[in-house]
């Protein structure tokens, strides 16, 4: 899926999205009125056989040298003003006091979600209502990051120790892919981002299934899974609500299985994938923080049914 900045699905992005246009036209006709004349006079004064006289020295034209400085001058000054409304538009003033829809924090690799009026923790899969202005707050736990998604607003850097706003919106509902543009070591590649916009009605719906604590299964390999997941070194990174699994190094796994992708974007959320993933993370996404807990494959498979049952 491509996720295009030429197909902006708000108002703040489709003001850059203009501006490039607006550029791009003007630097194509600049470039059309010195590529034509320039191939015109390759053409029609080039030297021909027996030809040998040399050709008439040209000192100088002010009238033509007053335009090519003009022109441009204008033609800049023009781009600035542009540019200046395209800033204001495409990000808004900041409040005084902000009060933030989402808080998104950049780690090494992956990106942390919290909405702070509900309390809902989620990773990489920011789930937001059509047609809303939202705050945003953007934080790093590590390195810089950068977050932009081309088709709903600015991009802007995290940073850590700095907390920095922004707007975003999309306008209909929709997937919408970003990814992190900052370098931040070996796997920034794999720092995706999908924002999925829904009526507000959905959202409510999606905020609300995520306010729930799933119930910690009794029976069957989800029960040896969640045993297992407590057992293991997994609860010394990742929080699982409603258990005692609270640190937040890691992604937070509460409702993991609801989750369109692992890994911040390599690999589908499948059962399969959720076992290759937990049977060595570092042949996923080499140097990802995860270790590999050589677990053994009966080990995996509790595991993977307990995650996905965590919807
Ligand atoms: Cu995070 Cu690049």
């Amino acid at each position: 899926m491509i996720s295009s900045p030429f197909d902006p699905n708000s108002p703040l992005a489709a003001s850059i999205t203009t501006l490039l246009f607006v550029t791009l036209i003007i630097g194509g006709i600049v470039f059309l009125i010195v590529l034509g004349p320039t191939l015109y006079s390759y053409i029609r004064f080039r030297a021909r056989p027996g030809d040998d006289t040399e050709p008439y020295q040209n000192l100088g034209n002010t009238r033509l040298e007053i335009t090519w400085t003009v022109t441009p001058a204008i033609l800049l000054a023009l781009l600035f003003g542009l540019t200046l409304m395209t800033m204001h538009r495409s990000d808004p003033p900041i409040p005084d006091n902000p009060q933030p829809d989402l808080i998104i924090t950049g780690h090494q690799w992956w990106w942390e979600v919290l909405y702070p009026n509900s309390g809902v923790v989620t990773a990489n899969e920011i789930h937001i209502p059509t047609g809303k202005q939202l705050l945003v707050q953007v934080d790093s736990a590590d390195v810089i990051h950068d977050f932009w998604v081309p088709q709903l607003g600015r991009k802007v850097d995290a940073t850590p120790g700095y907390t920095t706003h922004m707007w975003l919106q999309a306008d209909k509902p929709g997937t919408y892919l970003g990814t992190c543009n900052e370098y931040c070591g070996t796997q920034h590649a794999w720092m995706r981002i999908r924002v999925i916009a829904e009526s507000p009605t959905d959202f409510a719906a999606w905020e609300q299934s995520q306010t729930q604590i799933p119930a910690i299964p009794t029976t069957g390999d989800a029960a040896t899974g969640a045993q297992l997941f407590q057992d293991l070194t997994c609860t010394k990174c990742h929080s699982i609500d409603g258990t005692a699994a609270s640190a937040g190094i890691g992604p937070d796994l509460t409702h993991l299985g609801s989750r369109e992708t692992l890994a911040a974007g390599v690999l589908d959320n499948t059962p399969e994938n959720l076992a290759t993933w937990l049977a060595n993370p570092q042949a996923v996404k080499p140097g990802v923080h995860m270790p590999n807990l050589k677990l053994q494959p009966d080990e995996v498979n509790t595991l993977v049914t307990y995650l996905e049952s965590l919807q």
